[in-house]
């Protein structure tokens, strides 16, 4: 274990630094979703103050809301690939189901690999609260995750966000304890991917929660799911998970929900998310998210 980690405030012995650092997280936090809107006048070429506003909110709340002008909103070049190309964010997650610019089509039909169109993302079925990418390796997890919304569905579809790092405070303020066993590396499996009768992906084992060697800041893997995952069954894990759970059992003001409309998006540090059920009514109409992952993080403000 580095002096980064020894030193972030997310180290569970660390308790003055971590009281100093939830007072100043809590201090002026976003009251709701309109909090963390920022208006990008053009995506292709961000202002000073648009970089800004996207980075301080990524900073305090792990997300940011952008909304782009009808006049912007292109198929080629994309919109929000220029956008996290200005802030210099670099290891797009080209993974099977993305196109060959690395961007999902998050719509029913739209994965370029066939088996993943059984996938919940590219169905319409309600997703629970999760992370993403909790299924790759510990050193290798998606830090930040960006949605564009090229067309809504007719019915349905919103998101409900919440920032990791509220969800670490409440199990942190609750019992202290929790968080040595939530980030222990043994803690959590998601079992293999198969194909075809062949391993496509191993078992992964890993922590909740974890802190970057580089930097400090802290990362989650989760996901809601009580089928494909394997939670650590003895006297110190059962508590641990079973309080973890139950943070999404009763709703936080700092849940934020809303629909993004044709020409929004959400840049965030692959904080908590579900999705709601939705419905198109024509066949040929139907709701285009754009996703795009990355295995960096953006920026401090
Ligand atoms: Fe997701």
């Amino acid at each position: 274990m580095n002096d980064t980690i020894k030193n972030s405030p997310f180290f569970p012995g660390n308790n003055d630094l971590y009281q100093a650092w939830k007072e100043k997280k809590l201090t002026n936090y976003p009251k709701d979703l309109g909090d963390l809107v920022v208006e990008i006048s053009n995506p292709f070429s961000l202002s000073k103050g648009e970089r800004v506003q996207i980075l301080s909110l990524c900073a305090k709340a792990n997300m940011a809301i952008f909304h782009i002008p009808a006049s912007q909103r292109t198929d080629d070049p994309h919109p929000l690939l220029a956008i996290m190309a200005q802030f210099g964010i670099q290891e797009l997650d080209k993974n099977l189901g993305a196109g060959s610019d690395g961007l999902s089509a998050l719509s029913p039909g739209g994965s370029a690999h066939a088996p993943f169109s059984e996938y919940i993302p590219y169905r319409k079925a309600a997703i629970g609260w999760h992370t993403d990418g909790y299924y790759h390796p510990a050193d290798h997890q998606i830090r930040t995750l960006c949605l564009y919304c090229k067309r809504p569905s007719d019915i349905g579809g919103e998101n409900s966000l919440w920032d990791h790092e509220m969800a670490y405070i409440r199990l942190r303020d609750d019992n202290p304890d929790f968080i040595p066993t939530l980030m222990d590396t043994t803690i959590m499996t998601i079992p293999a991917r198969m194909e075809n009768g062949q391993v496509a992906r191993p078992e992964r084992t890993g922590p909740v929660f974890s802190i970057h060697p580089r930097d400090g800041h802290l990362h989650m893997r989760y996901t809601h799911r009580t089928i494909s995952i394997r939670w650590r069954d003895d006297d110190i894990a059962r508590p641990a998970v079973k309080a973890l759970r139950t943070l999404f059992e009763s709703p936080s003001p700092q849940h934020f929900r809303g629909r993004l409309e044709a020409g929004w998006g959400l840049i965030c540090h692959n904080v908590l998310h579900t999705r709601e059920a939705f419905h198109d009514t024509s066949e040929h109409e139907k709701r285009i998210l754009f996703r795009a992952r990355y295995f960096d993080r953006l920026p401090d403000a």
